[in-house]
């Protein structure tokens, strides 16, 4: 069956995007740091079917590529859709899946690369594994994750931890209420940037 996995970029005290993140100041107060590592290295990664490229250590742009076979479906909140402008209509992870309250009526037609969920995370990652048939889902926004450790859905945490403090802004494991649970180190890549560790939840 295909996994569930989250995948983000964190500081190591725990925050994806700083203050007043908002479509005009996309990661927030001092949120820039959070990506330095997509480009500042040598190795190009093109995403969204090649309207941005990325510049990566070449470690890390091995790991993206295996990434982008992997995953099959993608998920996101609604913020992250907003502050990214919908990606000019290229997310980077299709089908994409949007959980939302209210579907922004400029993105719904026939083709449209998203599918706006308005009926919680569960549905979400059911219609993202329907669509993503024997390839794994990513899930990459902060609430989602969190309401998804609570229902249990998730299978994988790949983190990539940059070496920054924040000190504030949006905690990545904000409001979750589980017992607590194992993880096993499944992978550890190491670069002078980043550090992607890829952790299984033990059930
Ligand atoms: N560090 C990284 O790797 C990285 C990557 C991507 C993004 N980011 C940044 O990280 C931040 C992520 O923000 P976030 O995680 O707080 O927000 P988010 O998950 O992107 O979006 C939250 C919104 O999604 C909708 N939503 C979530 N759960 C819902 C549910 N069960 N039912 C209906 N609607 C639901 C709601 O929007 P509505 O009520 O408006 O519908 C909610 O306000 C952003 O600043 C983004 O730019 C960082």
């Amino acid at each position: 069956m295909s996994k569930v996995v989250f995948n983000m970029t964190m500081s190591i005290d725990g925050f994806v995007a700083g203050l007043n993140d908002n479509p005009e100041n996309g990661l927030g107060d001092g949120g820039d740091r959070l990506f330095k590592w997509y480009f500042t290295g040598d190795t190009e990664v093109p995403i969204s079917d090649g309207t941005m490229v990325l510049k990566v250590s070449a470690q890390s742009a091995a790991l993206l590529n295996e990434s982008f076979k992997r995953f099959g479906a993608g998920i996101w909140g609604r913020k992250t859709f907003d502050i990214a402008h919908g990606w000019g209509g290229h997310p980077p992870g299709s089908p994409a899946f949007v959980v939302t309250h209210a579907a922004p009526s400029e993105w719904v037609y026939p083709g449209s690369p998203f599918t706006f969920v308005t009926d919680g995370v569960e549905s979400a990652v059911r219609q993202a594994r329907a669509a993503a048939g024997d390839r794994d889902v990513v899930l990459c926004t902060a609430t989602i994750l969190q309401q998804c450790l609570n229902a249990g859905l998730v299978d994988e945490i790949d983190i990539d931890i940059v070496p920054i403090l924040m000190g504030r802004g949006v905690r990545l494991f904000d409001h979750v209420n589980i017992a607590p649970v194992d993880l096993e180190i499944l992978r550890v890549i190491a670069t002078p940037l980043v550090t992607h560790i890829s952790y299984r939840i033990v059930k």
